[in-house]
């Protein structure tokens, strides 16, 4: 089939082309039949513009009248002012006077109207994600994603970085969810994993001297998922030889700052640091929002509070818990809200909360004032340097629960009462996280990161096992670090473990037997043998910083065929049955 190529896309034209011959190829996004005069939208990915086929045209006013949405057209014409025109759009200015018109491709009628407002269902918008993806808005998050990745490419080619591919079908990496698996046909019984990163890969391609190695890759993890997870998601993921913590966030932090300045064109500040412990006790999270007006830090009045005699605080105070609490400024809040305040630290497992309302006309309302005393409570109001107006929120407890759950009622605070400014980006870097936690579900010591992070050096001697114990375990902080930005996490790493030595170590602490280790990560512990320089890295969620700067928390609204929570692709309905003789070929049988 024939048809004339286009000489301007449909975002293309303005009033200085008036009076050009062009043509248009793209979708009929609307027709109007204005008794006499048609007016199509034609549209592609980079605009809409109007065409205008009266009677006069001749043929095009005939197969105008047959055209339906979503058909493909070839439109050809010349470039005319238009008389009413439309200041919301780059094209408004003009409309097509159109001479030929073809019809490229009829549509059937689509399951819902492709409109920026639209309508559908999110299983519909997924199933027919080609339709969806018409929509400027989905379009236009993936042109982003798009230079966004040619972006980070550049970036890391000028810093000397290699591009190095590492293998889809691998061994288990271990990232803390469960692996997909494909069965090997020729190996019967044995299986490959999809990697959850290409974590061992790349410290072994530092043992092999590639000392600068980047990758855009694909990473696959059968975990629950959420608005910022896939089970298939994409990292930027790098690794250096011979550099430190400070080395690393020079690298991330420049990527970042050169992709704000191509998409957003804006000149990021350097990124504030701070230990783990550190935002734990100032924010009650790992990933701390900064985007908060006012900044709502917690304030610890564990010793103001002490023999204050009330015993909920007292019982606190001497089993070694802490009183700590948040400022809500200038707002008084109303019975009704602390109720719902209390239900959500209740559901967080607190056991209630605790406040101090110091109105504007001076008095002060409060559930324990009854139990404390006036100086006591002068001595909170001064810790929390509280005027009138402000409301004080105050949680007792176990030391890490409280500031959790501190953390998590400062963002319900910051949410209800809309104190987060939205028109900003703020980034943090969390480091010195503890290497070990205890999983007490498991009832097991668990890597924090991943069990190839390097502990702080000071620390080493803590991993012989003669001082195994949980808390010394517990206690060791290590060489790892996130990159936090608006409360998420864009991604994290380490400096890596880089002897045979500290890393079996760590697995014995891990309790890996011998044979388990050997089997899963001999391959490495042998690289180890032959020259491991010192080395580390980081990997990004590169949906979660293409979901930022599309103004999102979804990111498969930036992914061009998403999966849905329950992991399905529904496009093309996978997972999928396979047929008897593919099992057989695999040794496969299915149990149910
Ligand atoms: P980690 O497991 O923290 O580290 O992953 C790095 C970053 O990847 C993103 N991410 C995800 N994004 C979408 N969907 C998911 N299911 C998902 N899981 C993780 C997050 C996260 O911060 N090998 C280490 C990195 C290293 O040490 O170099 C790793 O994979 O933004």
């Amino acid at each position: 089939m024939t048809f004339k190529k286009r000489t301007h896309t449909c975002g293309d034209l303005n009033i200085s082309n008036v009076d050009e011959t062009v043509v248009l190829n793209g979708w009929v996004s609307s027709v109007r039949d204005l008794g006499g005069i048609y007016f199509i939208d034609i549209r592609d990915r980079y605009g809409i513009t109007q065409l205008r086929i009266v009677p006069e045209n001749g043929e095009p006013y005939d197969v105008a009248s047959r055209i339906g949405l979503e058909f493909v057209i070839s439109s050809s014409g010349k470039v005319i002012a238009r008389e009413n025109p439309n200041r919301n759009i780059p094209t408004g200015e003009i409309e097509i006077d159109v001479s030929e018109l073809t019809v490229l491709n009829k549509s059937a009628v689509t399951p819902f109207v492709v409109e920026e407002d639209i309508k559908a269902s999110e299983e519909l918008r997924f199933k027919f994600r080609y339709l969806d993806m018409r929509r400027k808005k989905i379009s236009d998050n993936i042109v982003l994603r798009s230079r966004v990745f040619q972006t980070v490419y550049r970036y890391f080619d000028s810093e000397g970085f290699l591009v190095i591919e590492t293998p889809i079908l691998m061994k288990s990496t271990p990232e803390g969810a469960r692996d997909y698996l494909v069965p090997s046909r020729i190996h019967k019984g044995k299986f490959y994993a999809l990697p959850q990163s290409p974590q061992t890969y790349k410290q072994v391609l530092m043992v092999a001297g590639m000392d600068k190695y980047i990758q855009i890759c694909k990473c696959f993890r059968d975990e629950d998922l959420r608005a910022d997870r896939q089970p298939e998601f994409t990292q930027i993921d790098l690794e250096m030889s011979f550099v430190s913590e400070s080395d690393v966030f020079n690298v991330c932090e420049n990527m970042i700052r050169e992709i704000w300045k191509e998409i957003k064109g804006i000149e990021l500040e350097s990124f504030p640091v701070m230990s783990y412990d550190e935002a734990l006790l100032t924010y009650g999270s790992d990933k701390p929002e900064l985007r908060i007006k006012g900044d709502m830090k917690i304030t610890d009045v564990t010793g103001t509070v002490e023999d204050c005699g009330f015993k909920v605080f007292d019982d606190v105070v001497n089993s070694g818990g802490m009183v700590a609490g948040l400022k809500l400024e200038g707002r008084e809040v109303t019975r009704k809200v602390i109720d719902n305040l209390t239900e959500y630290v209740k559901s967080l497992g607190m056991g209630g909360l605790a406040y101090f309302r110091f109105n504007s006309d001076g008095s002060v309302q409060s559930p324990v004032s009854k139990f404390i005393s006036e100086t006591v409570q002068n001595n909170i109001r001064e810790k929390f340097d509280a005027k009138n107006g402000d409301t004080v929120f105050l949680l007792s407890g176990e030391k890490k629960r409280t500031l959790l759950a501190l953390g998590n009622l400062r963002l319900k605070l910051a949410t209800d009462f809309m104190l987060i400014d939205e028109s900003v980006d703020r980034f943090i870097w969390i480091n010195d996280f503890p290497l070990f936690a205890f999983d007490d579900e498991a009832n097991q010591i668990i890597a924090e990161h991943h069990m190839f992070t390097m502990p702080k050096g000071e620390e080493l001697y803590k991993l012989d096992s003669d001082k195994c114990d949980i808390e010394t375990i517990t206690s060791i902080r290590a060489n790892c670090y996130d990159l936090v930005c608006n409360g998420s996490e864009f991604g994290s790493g380490s400096i890596r473990i880089h002897r045979r030595d500290i890393q079996e170590k760590v697995f014995n602490i891990l309790k890996l037997d011998k044979q388990e280790v050997e089997q899963k990560f001999g391959f490495l512990l042998k690289a180890f043998e032959y020259g491991a320089p010192p080395h580390g890295g980081f990997a990004f969620g590169f949906d979660r910083i293409v979901a930022t700067l599309c103004g999102t928390k979804d990111i498969r609204e930036t992914i061009a065929f998403p999966k849905t929570t329950s992991a399905l692709s529904l496009m093309d309905g996978s997972p999928g049955s396979v047929e008897q003789k593919q099992l057989d070929d695999l040794g496969i049988v299915i149990k149910y």
